[in-house]
């Protein structure tokens, strides 16, 4: 067999469209959603990422308040600026991109955010809100994953998927959206202390990898016919490409594109719908704030 490849830069744009229509009706009503996006010095791959989805905001109609500050930023001085935005009412998300220099606390950062403008999803009230299946942000990598499964038309009903990583901000989260109901997968989260990895990857008609780690996941690890979504950017040395890098993800995506039914690439499969959800959550802080729908 060998695999549809599953195309999230096309399926990205036909989400910021939409969210690019409802942006012009706000509009109209005298509304422009904001997000602020915060950078805190020059990780590169940080820097693309916000570069996208600075790029993807204007695109969408939406105003940009983003702040790019210097590695040396205070802990403090961080804080009084994110406070200064949950106070400031034509802000309506904000985002502070991670990581963080090793310098600022994290956790006291995201819980900083005002949850209604947590538009990443990460504070624990929407955490919480999402793991009892309440209204909340979704944190947008899940998110993403979700819709890929949905707009491709993929049974996921009964079937099990494997996902490979624990992080907060993917592996935790897709794990608990897999098993919604309305989603009905079984699912088996793997990470570094699991021991028979193989043995269970193998058993996958799903599998999400998230390792963080290029070539995780093996073609014959692969079930022949599973869906494969490969969450990984890892960045390796090309001296044929102008950057001096491609991107590769956490499979094995040349061999297993022969024995899976469906595999995202990297890169332009789940990476394009991070940014593309972000754009989802941010109109839809917009309308919370003007209690509109
Ligand atoms: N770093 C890697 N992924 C993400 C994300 O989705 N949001 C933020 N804020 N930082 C990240």
């Amino acid at each position: 067999m060998s695999a549809q490849i599953i195309d999230g830069k096309q399926i990205a744009l036909e989400v910021r469209a939409g969210v690019a229509e409802k942006v012009a009706a706000l509009k109209a009503k005298g509304i422009t959603p904001c997000l602020a996006v915060i950078l805190v010095g020059e990780n590169p791959a940080s820097v693309s990422y916000v570069t996208g989805k600075r790029k993807a905001l204007a695109e969408a109609g939406m105003t940009d308040r983003s702040e790019i500050l210097p590695e040396n930023t205070t802990e403090e001085e961080l804080l009084a600026l994110i406070d200064k935005l949950n106070k400031d009412s034509s802000v309506h998300g904000i985002l502070v991109q991670l990581p963080l220099p090793k310098h600022i606390d994290e956790d006291k950062v995201i819980m900083a955010i005002s949850p209604e403008k947590d538009v990443d999803g990460f504070h624990p009230v929407n955490v919480g809100k999402m793991v009892i299946g309440k209204k909340a942000f979704l944190p947008c990598t899940p998110h993403g994953i979700i819709v890929l499964l949905k707009r491709m038309g993929i049974e996921t009903s009964g079937k099990h998927a494997v996902v490979i990583g624990r992080s907060n901000i993917v592996g935790k989260p897709v794990t608990l959206l897999l098993a919604r109901r309305e989603i009905n997968c079984t699912v088996t989260m793997c990470h570094t202390g699991t021991k028979n990895m193989a043995e269970i990857v193998k058993q996958a008609d799903i599998i999400v990898a998230a390792s963080g780690h290029p070539h995780t996941v093996t073609a014959d690890m692969v079930k022949e016919g599973a869906v494969v979504i490969d969450v990984g950017v890892n960045r390796i040395p090309d001296a044929t490409k102008k950057s001096g890098f491609r991107l590769i993800g956490d499979t094995d995506f040349e061999a297993i594109k022969e024995k899976a039914s469906f595999i995202t690439p990297v890169p332009g499969g789940v990476g394009p719908m991070t940014i593309a959800m972000l754009m989802y959550n941010t109109l839809e802080a917009a309308e919370n704030a003007a209690d509109v729908k």
